[in-house]
């Protein structure tokens, strides 16, 4: 399978599985790929499966180096702890002998470097804003503020940072290359892209419920200001869970502070990868999911962790405001939902997925949407085969191989 270039983005607040969806993309990619991400730092948990092996992430992205045409890119508008990413370059190392992954990642001088100091003082934002503790909002303050410190500056000057100097040489010694995104253009122009987002279109800085958001560009416009200008991905997957989950402060209008929500965080484990914490559930909210569409340019839809509400009769579900459809972040602020019922489906899987309520539920997704986005993909699990393509035809539904084969 080629993806050509494409951007993989959370449509809900953060934490729809978007690692696993990327990291499909790239174990079916055969084209050289670089697997791509442009903004936040290790705030995000990245969790995704290899052979049933659980890996979280949180600054590496998601490409899967078990595949020679695999490469990453960390690009300049993220903020990284390097002690961090040392770590998960030693880890991804040890879990592929031999396959040489830290030779395929390359990371932007340009992107700022979080130090020890911006992680102490973000201890007071997890009290404040529910902040994951990993010093991002005082790093992007200090880049706004004209005095951050970028990783190519630990080449230049005499920074007194020492520390983070050996660090970076560190990391050379393991095989990791620094190199500008420009210079890598020769490169990028014969592979694939698979932008990876981090966070979410909700927990964007210019279309969240500010305060409570990160401070990273989540969206396109993350991409094209990392130097991807020329690159601009067409195609824009927001990814979905039947359900909403949210780590944070933020208001959460579908929240399900019932034995349903606390059913749902136990069947789906939704417990912070970064932070432990557990997530707060809510129904599947489609006026804000109209938002996210809106706001990120989505073009297409994964939904992912169907498995997890298989066997249930009745799915909570959103379908409007009572005043109406958001048109800033500042409106969930005030949202009043209507939570409705609808029907749910009795399985999934790649030989069972006949069950009309599924298709039904489809449906429901797609119209709520307006017809702007298609539901081109669905996950029930954690494994390669776990995940498809969805085809249709008419008002039939039927899923799709990595290659477009019907199942
Ligand atoms: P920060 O990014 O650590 O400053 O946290 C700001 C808000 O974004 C908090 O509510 C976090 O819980 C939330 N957040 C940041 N990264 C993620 C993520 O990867 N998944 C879900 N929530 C996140």
């Amino acid at each position: 399978m080629r993806t050509g270039n494409i951007a993989v983005i959370g449509a809900q607040l953060g934490d729809e599985a978007k690692a696993r969806t990327v990291h499909w993309f790239s174990q079916h990619n055969h084209n050289r790929h670089y697997v791509i991400r442009w903004s936040g730092g290790a705030n995000a948990g990245h969790t995704l499966y290899h052979n049933g092996k659980k890996i979280v992430r949180h600054l590496l992205p998601s490409a899967d180096f078990s595949n020679p045409d695999c490469h990453a890119f960390l690009g300049s508008g993220m903020v990284i702890n390097l002690e961090e990413l040392l770590q998960e370059v030693k880890d991804t190392d040890a879990m592929f002998p031999g396959a040489g992954a830290p030779y395929r990642i390359t990371v932007d001088p340009d992107a700022f470097v979080v130090l020890p100091k911006h992680l102490k003082e973000d201890k007071e934002n997890v009290v404040k804003f529910g902040s994951t503790g990993r010093g991002i909002s005082p790093c992007y303050r200090d880049k706004v503020n004209r005095c951050g410190i970028k990783i190519g500056d630990l080449f230049k000057f005499d920074t007194s940072l020492e520390d983070q100097r050996d660090l970076v040489q560190a990391l050379m010694n393991k095989g990791v290359r620094f190199s500008y995104a420009v210079r890598e253009a020769i490169m990028f122009d014969r592979s694939d892209l698979i932008f990876e987002g981090a966070q979410s279109v909700m927990l964007d800085q210019n279309f969240g419920a500010y305060p409570y958001v990160s401070s990273g560009e989540c969206t396109l416009g993350g991409i094209f200001n990392a130097g991807f200008a020329q690159y601009m991905p067409k195609t824009v997957y927001g990814v979905i869970k039947p359900y909403t989950t949210a780590v944070g402060k933020m208001p959460f209008p579908t929240e399900q502070l019932n034995d349903w929500g606390n059913k749902v965080r136990e069947q789906g484990h939704e417990f912070g990868a970064t932070t432990g914490r557990p997530r707060r559930i809510g129904a599947l909210d489609f006026p804000a999911l109209r938002y996210s569409i809106a706001k990120g340019g989505i073009t297409h839809l994964i939904l992912t962790k169907l498995d997890i509400l298989n066997g249930m009769e009745n799915i909570p579900v959103c379908r409007n405001y009572e005043h109406g459809d958001p048109i800033s972040g500042q409106d969930f602020f005030s949202a009043k939902p209507v939570i409705e019922e609808t029907k749910g489906w009795k399985t999934i899987d790649d030989k069972d997925y006949s069950d009309e309520q599924l298709w039904n539920f489809i449906r429901l997704v797609e119209g709520e949407t307006k017809g702007e986005t298609i539901v081109s993909h669905l996950s029930w699990g954690t494994g390669e085969k776990e995940m498809t393509g969805v085809a249709s035809y008419g008002d039939s539904y039927w899923l799709v191989d990595a290659e477009g084969k019907q199942l």
